[in-house]
């Protein structure tokens, strides 16, 4: 059952030129995505291809030079300005990417409990600070005392004591060391055990691979595959975007085959598919209409030829 449903979103941002000229910039164009409750959904994709805009418009914190269009819900119902705002942190928890989210005038302690729903609230917090391995002493820290994987831990901590149905992680584990990110990551396979969703935003597809059931394949602003985990295997075969099957060859593991060209600038994107001013196996149909997402062998793609 969906948990959360994403409906033909897209997001734009106001800029002005220098010489004052109002544009739009198309950050994300159309794109839908459905939480299940009791998976893990892994979005992968290039650096800014939109994927914390993504997180940022689910939870209804973009900034104010954003449009946004399209519907989302949560638990079947639309997810409103008014209802993003009453669910943040509650229902749905963000890890979000950037440690800036930390309040720099709370001790981090005190921070992790305030979101803290059932139980006792210090006792939540210390449990999880020894999970990702946080002395107990950084509970009385400010934000500027810790370091760089002690901040990302704090972040963690607070999305984790939360109780939320839906979990967004957005690049939650760089900079942790091996034995901590493995806790993070059974912590989200037992969160989605427990009957929760959680969207893994991560560049790290190994880590992905590990534990999401779906894997999310993000372009230019939009998803261009959802695949299942064990799709991603051998040379590829079973992948079906041909830019997703490029990500995958491109891994250290497989080959190491860079992909050519750049993904194009969200004020300067081509007519037809996205990806076809890179793709081996661009036809002119290609560039007359962006491909519409559909379904092909229990997974969905947006490409005319994929089969
Ligand atoms: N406030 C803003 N105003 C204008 N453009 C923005 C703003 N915030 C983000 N963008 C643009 O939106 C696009 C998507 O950015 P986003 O941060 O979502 O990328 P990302 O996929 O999360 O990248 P990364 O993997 O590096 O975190 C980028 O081109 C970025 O420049
Ligand atoms: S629609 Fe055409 S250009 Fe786009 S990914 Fe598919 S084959 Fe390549
Ligand atoms: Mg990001």
């Amino acid at each position: 059952m969906s948990i959360l449903e994403v409906k033909n979103l897209s997001v734009s941002f106001k800029q002005y030129t220098a010489g004052l000229k109002q544009i739009q910039h198309n950050v994300i164009s159309s794109l839908n995505v459905n939480l299940e409750a009791g998976e893990i959904l892994a979005v992968v994709g290039a650096s800014g291809s939109g994927k914390s805009i993504l997180a940022h418009a689910i939870l209804g914190i973009l900034p104010s030079n954003a449009s946004v269009s399209g519907v989302i819900t949560f638990e079947g119902e639309e997810l409103t300005q008014a209802r993003q705002q009453a669910v943040r942190g509650k229902q749905i928890a963000l890890v979000p990417q950037s440690v800036n989210f930390l309040d720099p005038l709370m001790r981090v302690g005190s921070q992790v409990r305030t979101s803290v729903r059932k139980g006792k609230a210090v006792e939540a917090q210390r449990a999880v600070f020894k999970r990702l391995h946080l002395r107990q002493e950084v509970e009385h820290m400010y934000p500027f005392q810790l370091s760089g994987g002690m901040a990302r831990r704090t972040l963690l901590s607070t999305a984790m004591v939360s109780g939320a149905k839906v979990m967004i992680a957005d690049e939650p584990t760089p900079g942790l060391d091996p034995v901590v990110m493995k806790e993070a990551l059974d912590h989200f396979r037992e969160f989605a055990n427990q009957g929760c969703a959680v969207m893994l935003i991560t560049h790290d597809i190994d880590s992905a691979l590990q534990i999401a059931d779906k894997i999310a394949v993000f372009y230019a602003g939009t998803i261009v595959e959802i695949a299942r985990a064990e799709d991603f295997i051998g040379q590829g075969e079973a992948i079906r975007h041909p830019y997703s099957k490029a990500l995958w060859r491109a891994l250290p593991q497989n080959n190491f085959i860079p992909i050519m060209g750049s993904q194009p600038h969200p004020g300067a994107l081509p007519l037809g598919c996205l990806f076809a001013p890179r793709c081996e196996m661009a036809t002119p149909e290609c560039q007359e209409d962006q491909p519409e997402m559909r379904n092909l062998r229990d997974g969905m793609v947006r490409c005319i030829h994929a089969t």
